[in-house]
């Protein structure tokens, strides 16, 4: 029987935890541009398909502005902090412009390149730690959260030690299904401790994001503040999960894992298919129209929400054969796992190296990796906006 066309967004996965849901998949084929309606009934157009997704995404009649009426909230929580005070991913140009610009020159990949040995240190740290005198681990907790975290934490100038405090936070504010008074409490804790850091940087101030921004004087302390949240929370969440879910898929494609072992200089290119396959953004992301836009044969007036849903985007079989299938060594060139247009991820040369980093380092020292637990007992984070598994319990 064929699976129905979604009517309300997220739709559950179906077997494979690592497919994006059957019903969007199906709405690619039959209605690529379909209506849905979100958790509280309001109603959204989903764009499933890889062509209009990129279109749209580079539609200057699309707003990221979560204040404008019609904007589709993934959550309460997600209306509870698009009420708030935004940082630049929540605004259009030329505000967005103006504040991006200003951390543009920190992630360029020529920068980005020149950290290689600073993240390669953090990563043989926490190596060493993890495997010294041991033949099992859980391969999240001990390195692939810590690695992105730690990495952030130094890049923006925010003390790691505090790390299970604004990592309690940004999992609360990323859950679909968060109590509202905890989501509440969550994003006024982490916005009054980015700002008391950023007031403490003006008096004593390091060579990190924070401080620079402080220093040239162009901005509020809340503006410098909310920059700071979302790269602290954009900065480990993302990395941290893709990370856990490669290795896992790569455990769970023995074919694809020899590949790589045996090609070390593939893993650029085993990245990015692990991006596109993946598509952690597994809600797909969020605008609203400001003006009447036609696309894929339904007209989306002015004041509607449209989600692109990066996951089916991203496997859809016209722009990737056999797209459902991990294959390392496909061409995966405008995959949507970032994003596209204005709002793309900012922070993608640093996932990127961090990514090859973290797999080199893990696969390679230790060619007898395999998983701690059956499979059917991996846990997946269904409920979060960001996908992944909170553990990755591992034996070598
Ligand atoms: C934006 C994905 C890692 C910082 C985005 C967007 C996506 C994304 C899909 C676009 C959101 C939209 O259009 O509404 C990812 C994935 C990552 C990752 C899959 C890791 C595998 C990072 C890292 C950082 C970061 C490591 C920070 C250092 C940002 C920022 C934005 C963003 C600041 C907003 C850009 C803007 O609005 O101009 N990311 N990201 N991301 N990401 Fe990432």
């Amino acid at each position: 029987m064929a699976t129905a066309v979604p009517t309300t967004h997220p739709a559950p996965r179906g077997t494979c935890p690592f497919a994006p849901p059957p019903a969007y998949q199906q709405a690619r084929q039959d209605e690529p541009v379909s209506r849905v309606a979100l958790w509280d009934g309001s109603p959204s157009w989903l764009v499933t398909r890889h062509q209009d997704a990129r279109d749209l995404l580079a539609d200057p009649r699309l707003s990221a502005d979560a204040t404008r009426p019609g904007f589709p909230f993934l959550s309460a929580a997600a209306r509870h902090i698009g009420a708030g005070k935004a940082s630049f991913i929540r605004m259009d140009d030329p505000e967005h412009h103006r504040l991006r610009r200003m951390l543009t020159g920190d992630f360029t990949i020529r920068r980005t390149a020149a950290l290689r040995p600073a993240i390669q240190q953090v990563a043989d740290d926490l190596f060493t730690t993890m495997t010294t005198g041991r033949t099992g681990a859980d391969l999240v907790a001990e390195f692939a959260l810590p690695l992105p975290s730690l990495v952030i934490c130094l890049l923006l100038g925010v003390p790691y030690r505090d790390h299970e405090f604004f990592q309690r936070c940004s999992r609360t504010l990323l859950r679909r299904d968060s109590p509202i008074e905890q989501v509440v409490t969550a994003q006024q804790e982490l916005t009054d401790y980015l700002d008391a850091l950023t007031d403490r940087k003006r008096t004593e101030p390091d060579d990190a994001i924070l401080s620079r921004l402080v220093a040239r004087g162009e901005l509020t302390t809340e503006e410098i503040g909310a920059m700071g949240r979302l790269l602290l929370i954009a900065g480990h969440e993302t990395t941290a999960n893709m990370t856990a879910l490669s290795v896992l898929a790569l455990l769970q494609h023995p074919d694809q894992l020899a590949h790589l072992r045996a090609h070390p200089e593939a893993t650029p290119a085993a990245v990015e298919e692990l991006l596109r396959w993946l598509s952690i953004v597994q809600s797909g992301v969020t605008r609203v129209a400001v003006e009447d836009i036609e696309i894929g044969g339904v007209l989306i007036r002015a004041g509607e929400g449209v989600i692109c849903q990066l996951n089916t985007a991203n496997r859809d079989e016209d722009r990737y054969p056999d797209g459902d299938a991990l294959d390392l060594t496909r061409d995966t060139r405008r995959h949507l796992a970032f994003g596209f247009g204005v709002h793309q991820c900012l922070g993608q040369p640093l996932a990127r190296l961090e990514l090859e980093i973290a797999l080199d380092t893990v696969l390679r020292r230790l060619p007898g990796l395999r998983l701690a637990v059956p499979f059917e007992e991996i846990r997946f984070r269904h409920e979060m906006t960001v996908y992944g598994i909170d553990s990755l319990p591992v034996t070598w």
